[in-house]
């Protein structure tokens, strides 16, 4: 059975990241219906391992998938640029990733790009690869930030460490001459009045969020899933404590949601350690 134009548009993040292409959809999308999930209680993605962010992936998907979405937005790069390959012929579903229509939207803007992102995505160079296949001239300089997220999910973003982390991470991008900056993590553009203070007013700042949203209105429209009625108000899920995420959205969301916890279904974990061939010493 195809899907139908008003089931909800499934988007995930390990965080409160993914809210940043929330307030686009509500911006660009307002007549879609949304299912939100934040894996809270496995946060940070970036720093975990190609393995697990697969696996949770494919956590995410199934459950949505049962949940009756029509479309899924992957509102995290680390998982873009880890499982978006992999998983999108898994499911039949559209799956739209981030990196892309952010790589897309750089290479408009700049020359010589800077992608500040977690280390996993820094580490698989998914911006880089993208950008070189649309102006192999581009430039691309990729920092992984490791205390960001941390330091966001904590709600420590105007504490005085965070600005000196972020000096931390921008000089070097800076002092090599970036004319862009890509926002390579969802997160990140909750720090932009932290990064306004240090960067130069000539770099053009780029978030992906806004053009995975573009993306998206153009992939509804060509499949013929675009909703025409109202939405539904968004639902809200995390796989940690509810009213911890409830309590650090409401300053984006410029309201305090409802959020339900749920668990996500169990699948066989692929990269179970194979212990058969493990030598007991002789005692
Ligand atoms: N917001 C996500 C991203 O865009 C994940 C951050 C994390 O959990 O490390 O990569």
């Amino acid at each position: 059975m195809g899907a139908s134009t008003s089931q909800k548009i499934g988007v995930f993040d390990s965080g409160v990241g993914g809210l940043t292409v929330l307030r686009q959809m509500y911006q660009q999308l307002p007549h879609e219906s949304i299912l939100y999930f934040a894996d809270t209680a496995r946060l940070p993605y970036g720093t975990r391992s190609p393995g697990e962010i697969l696996q949770f992936v494919r956590e995410i998907l199934t459950w949505m998938n049962q949940e009756g979405v029509k479309m899924v937005i992957m509102a995290c790069n680390t998982s873009s640029a880890l499982a978006l390959e992999i998983v999108r012929s898994e499911y039949d579903l559209p799956i739209l990733g981030i990196i892309l229509p952010g790589a897309r939207a750089a290479v408009e803007k700049g020359q010589k790009i800077g992608v500040i992102a977690t280390p996993v995505t820094a580490n698989s160079h998914a911006y880089s690869l993208a950008i070189a296949e649309i102006n192999p001239k581009a430039e691309v300089l990729e920092v992984g930030c490791p205390a960001f997220v941390p330091l966001i999910e904590q709600n420590l973003i105007n504490h005085p460490y965070t600005k000196r982390v972020a000096g931390h991470y921008l000089n070097p991008l800076l002092q090599q001459g970036i004319d862009t900056l890509i926002y390579g993590c969802t997160h990140y553009r909750h720090l932009e009045n932290v990064f306004l203070e240090i960067l130069p007013r000539h770099i053009q700042l780029v978030d992906p969020a806004t053009y995975v949203v573009s993306a998206a209105a153009r992939e509804l429209r060509m499949l013929g899933l675009k909703n025409r009625k109202t939405s539904q108000p968004t639902r809200f899920c995390v796989s940690g404590c509810p009213q911890k995420f409830a309590f650090l959205s409401k300053q984006w969301l410029g309201f305090t949601p409802k959020v339900e916890k749920i668990s996500l279904p169990v699948l066989p974990d692929l990269f179970e350690p194979n212990l058969s061939n493990y030598k007991f010493p002789s005692l």
